[in-house]
């Protein structure tokens, strides 16, 4: 009910504390399940110092929406281009939908058809909803890649683009962007990588050594990437990253808003309105942590993925979906069902999908939590293997 009269501060800050107890934290080391994670204290700073900020009139902050653009070409250049042409959005969802109707607008073809993996996110059925996009899902390899010579035999003259996945949602996989960017180039299409989780992770992992195959803008025919800050670029929601290769791609997309308090513009993003603070708050995570900070975190949290993989393997009934390639580790067992019930009453926050229970090695997950999560695992499998 909409109240009539109006609460003290006070009360209403102690009613939120009680409504929220219900939350799962990301300090409590119980989410293992997200892709989201407790924001760097810089990032948090920088967003409630500049909370009024709107990008979506940025004639009247014309200083943000240069930081706008010097965080999106930090972005391009983490991802190979010296300049990119692109937005700091909502997250992966906005930046894929941006990225389709981009490609269907180039292409300006009857009945367009979408060619993507089956491994891709929810975001892309969205998109095809909304833009009148028929999707055309191509099989997975054994390994959870995509399969390239299903792509090209699903190419038509209704093809308007092609996805490659960098960092899948359920498994953390690396498609074979290099072939996909190729097989793009022979056709004449554009490739879009959604990297919005491994944008922030593969450049760094690939300096750490890790055998990772190259997803970005090196590519000649990759054309736009997702990439997301609030996932493992710590800056808090929303955050994400649409970068466009070429200009023509964000005026394929770009709208007047003829009513600004700031002057005519032309806009590219879903949101009219839009959180300035948090593409401040890109900007200044990159500028402070650079690349060898970001390296670091990456460092930690591959590093433990692999021990937590190899922790799995040991416990009787339980299997990996696969070895994991970047900081996610996937694995099922025959009693899924039950295991996912009585981990979630142990108020662990994962959830299964797909045939497998997805965790995630965000920065807020610490060695301990996962040895905490093992404890719990080993006891309820011992009960249900019996
Ligand atoms: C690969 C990929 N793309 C896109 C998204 C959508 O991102 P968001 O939830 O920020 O909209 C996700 C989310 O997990 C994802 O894993």
């Amino acid at each position: 009910m909409f109240p009539e009269m109006g609460a003290s501060e006070k009360e209403v800050l102690r009613e939120l504390e009680e409504k929220t107890r219900e939350d799962l934290t990301f300090d409590s080391g119980k989410i293992l399940g997200s892709m989201c994670t407790y924001p760097h204290p810089l990032a948090v700073k920088v967003v409630m110092r500049y909370i009024d900020r709107n990008l979506g009139d940025p004639g009247l902050h014309v200083g943000s929406q240069k930081i706008e653009k010097e965080a999106v070409d930090m972005l391009a250049n983490l991802l190979g281009l010296e300049k990119g042409y692109g937005h700091i959005v909502s997250g992966g969802t906005e930046a894929n939908i941006l990225a389709v109707r981009a490609m269907r607008n180039l292409a300006g073809i009857e009945k367009p058809e979408l060619i993507l993996p089956e491994s891709a996110h929810f975001s892309f059925i969205k998109a095809a909803e909304m833009l009148g996009v028929k999707l055309v899902w191509a099989e997975l390899n054994d390994d959870y890649t995509v399969n390239v010579k299903d792509v090209e035999e699903k190419i038509t003259d209704r093809t308007i683009g092609i996805v490659g996945i960098a960092g899948s949602t359920g498994l953390g996989v690396v498609d074979d962007i290099p072939a996909l960017s190729d097989l793009a180039l022979d056709y004449g299409l554009p490739l879009h990588v959604d990297a919005a989780f491994g944008g922030f992770v593969i450049p760094f992992a690939k300096a750490l050594g890790y055998d990772l195959p190259d997803f970005d803008f090196h590519l000649k025919g990759v054309k736009s990437i997702t990439i997301d800050p609030h996932k493992m670029g710590m800056v808090p929601i929303p955050a994400g990253g649409i970068i466009f290769r070429e200009k023509k791609f964000l005026d394929s997309i770009s709208v007047l808003a003829p009513y600004l308090a700031g002057g005519k513009i032309r806009q590219a993003t879903i949101t009219g309105t839009r959180p300035g603070a948090n593409a401040l708050a890109v900007w200044a995570m990159i500028k402070h942590l650079g690349f060898e900070g970001y390296k670091e975190v990456v460092r930690e949290k591959m590093e433990l993925a692999r021990w937590f993989a190899s922790e799995l393997k040991k416990i009787p009934g339980i299997y990996l979906i696969r070895e994991p390639v970047l900081n996610i580790v996937s694995f099922g067992s025959e009693k899924l069902e039950d295991l996912e019930e009585e981990l979630k009453a142990r108020g662990w926050g994962i959830s299964a999908h797909r045939g497998y229970i997805r965790i995630v090695v965000m920065p807020h997950v610490r060695k301990e939590h996962l040895e905490a999560f093992l404890v719990d695992l080993r006891s309820i499998m011992a009960i249900l293997t019996q």
